[in-house]
């Protein structure tokens, strides 16, 4: 940090700019000086001085508003910062500015946006006392973190903080085909959720969660946010990367935070995306972070400080075999399945959602389509579709006028776009052969057709 610049040097400046008062330039130096020694009122002179001669200027604008904001004068301070963020709206500092006032005017959800909105335009101007602030964390006078910081009003705040709080509008209807795999999930998840004193009578264990593996794009993510729109529960979806990047070294109660927000609006389905960033977390620099991140998630799941009743826990990886043993305890992540790449019907119903909205002519098949794309993934059958449109857009340009999609198009598209899950079922076969575990990846055997499965 900067030392406030001493008087004597500031004196000088000041006589030079009595004799060019135009000076721009000299007169943001100057009250940027006075700004950082604490000498308010004179800072507050020479800025509003010069919007008299330069009234849009975002440095002045921003001096004045820092300088309000100094003295206090809050709602002096949110008339200039918000004028400036509404020529400027990418104001990075600004909208620092405005976080601040807005925290310090006890509006923390619009406050933690502003501060997310500054960073977004530019990272490198963190305020570690406001993000504590927001977070609820440390009063502004300091002292001891009050242990009452998951009350709903802090929770409210999270919600903002991770975006990811939803009501599905899809269900397991709008899951084409993977019909073993919703029923597995009513039978492992669901049931155990909707009648738990059923499912104990019979010495059945109730809570921990569910853990969805396979090859990418194959609908993961989409299930699961079909599983909370099938109970009609809210879905929260947490990438665990972000958790770990934001607020750096916060990564523990943010974890916190979100299972306790879930247990607010429990019924709840909780999913965590890509869970396996937590085992890559392990390795990388940050190493003993990492083990105490992945604690405080096993301990989460363990309930070990509130019960997680109604609260679903789903989690996905492409890479399970990362996942540290500790994730599969019972409990914990103790049910896991393998989704595979989109069957025949699931395939059809991708395709007729991709095209849905798309001009396509009389001769589309969608049987047959699906029929020739064994192996594709969701994403790779959006592939197809956009790679069919582009030569149905040339064709169209060729001709002159729009010609609709039709059967021929596609399937020279299928042609184009190689099946991206054979690479992962290599990768996953192995693991399944060799450290397979208690029969963990049987799945992936039986997929491969090299094991029967088990009645
Ligand atoms: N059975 C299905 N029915 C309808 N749409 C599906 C189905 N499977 C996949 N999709 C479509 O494919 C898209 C990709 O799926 P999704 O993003 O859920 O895959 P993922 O397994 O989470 O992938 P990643 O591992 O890359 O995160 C979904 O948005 C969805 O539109
Ligand atoms: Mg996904």
């Amino acid at each position: 940090m900067a030392l406030p610049p001493d008087s004597a040097a500031i004196q000088p400046l000041l006589e030079a700019l009595a004799f060019s008062p135009e000076n721009l330039a000299l007169r943001k130096h100057v009250a940027g000086l006075l700004l950082q020694s604490g000498r308010l009122p004179e800072a507050e002179e020479l800025y509003r001085t010069g919007l008299r001669q330069a009234p849009q200027d975002a440095d002045l604008q921003l001096g004045l508003a820092e300088t309000y904001a100094g003295l206090r004068k809050t709602s002096a301070a949110f008339v200039v910062v918000e004028e400036l963020l509404e020529a400027q709206p990418e104001h990075a500092r600004a909208h620092l500015l405005h976080a601040r006032l807005l925290a310090d005017t006890d509006q923390l959800t619009a406050a933690i946006e502003a501060y997310q909105t500054a960073l977004a335009f530019n990272p490198t101007l963190e305020d570690a006392d406001l993000a504590a602030r927001l977070r609820g964390r440390a009063p502004a006078q300091g002292g001891a973190a009050p242990e009452h910081h998951t009350a709903p009003n802090d929770l409210i705040n999270e919600q903002t903080l991770f975006g990811g709080l939803e009501r599905p509008s899809i269900n397991f209807s709008d899951v084409g085909g993977m019909e073993s795999l919703k029923e597995e999930i009513r039978l492992k998840i669901i049931h155990p959720m909707q009648f738990p004193d059923l499912y104990k009578a019979y010495g059945k264990a109730t809570g921990g969660g569910l853990l969805l593996y396979g090859p990418p794009g194959c609908g993961k993510t989409y299930l699961a946010r079909a599983t909370a729109g099938e109970v009609k529960a809210s879905f929260i979806h947490v990438g665990i990367n972000d958790i770990l990047d934001m607020w750096l070294g916060n990564s523990e109660r943010n974890l916190h935070q979100i299972f306790e927000q879930a247990r607010l609006q429990a019924p709840c389905v909780l999913f965590f995306d890509e869970v396996d960033a937590l085992a890559a977390n392990r390795h990388d620099l940050r190493q003993s972070a990492g083990r105490t991140v992945i604690n405080q998630f096993l301990s989460e799941l363990d309930g070990a400080t509130r019960s997680n009743e109604g609260v679903l826990i789903m989690a996905a990886t492409n890479a399970p075999w990362q996942l540290d043993g500790a994730f599969r305890r019972p409990g914990r992540f103790d049910r896991i399945l393998l989704v595979t790449p989109p069957d025949e019907p699931a395939r059809a119903a991708v395709l007729e959602l991709l095209l849905r909205e798309k001009p396509v002519g009389q001769s589309i098949n969608l049987p047959k389509l699906a029929a020739q794309t064994a192996g594709y993934s969701g994403a790779d059958l959006k592939a197809v579709v956009d790679v069919a449109i582009e030569s149905c857009l040339r064709e169209s340009m060729k001709a002159g006028k729009p010609l609709p999609l039709e059967q021929r198009t596609l399937q020279d598209a299928i042609g184009k776009v190689r099946p991206s899950t054979r690479e992962w079922f290599a990768t996953a076969k192995n693991y399944a052969l060799y450290s397979n575990e208690g029969g963990l990846y049987d799945d992936i055997l039986v997929y491969l057709g090299i094991k029967k499965p088990s009645a």
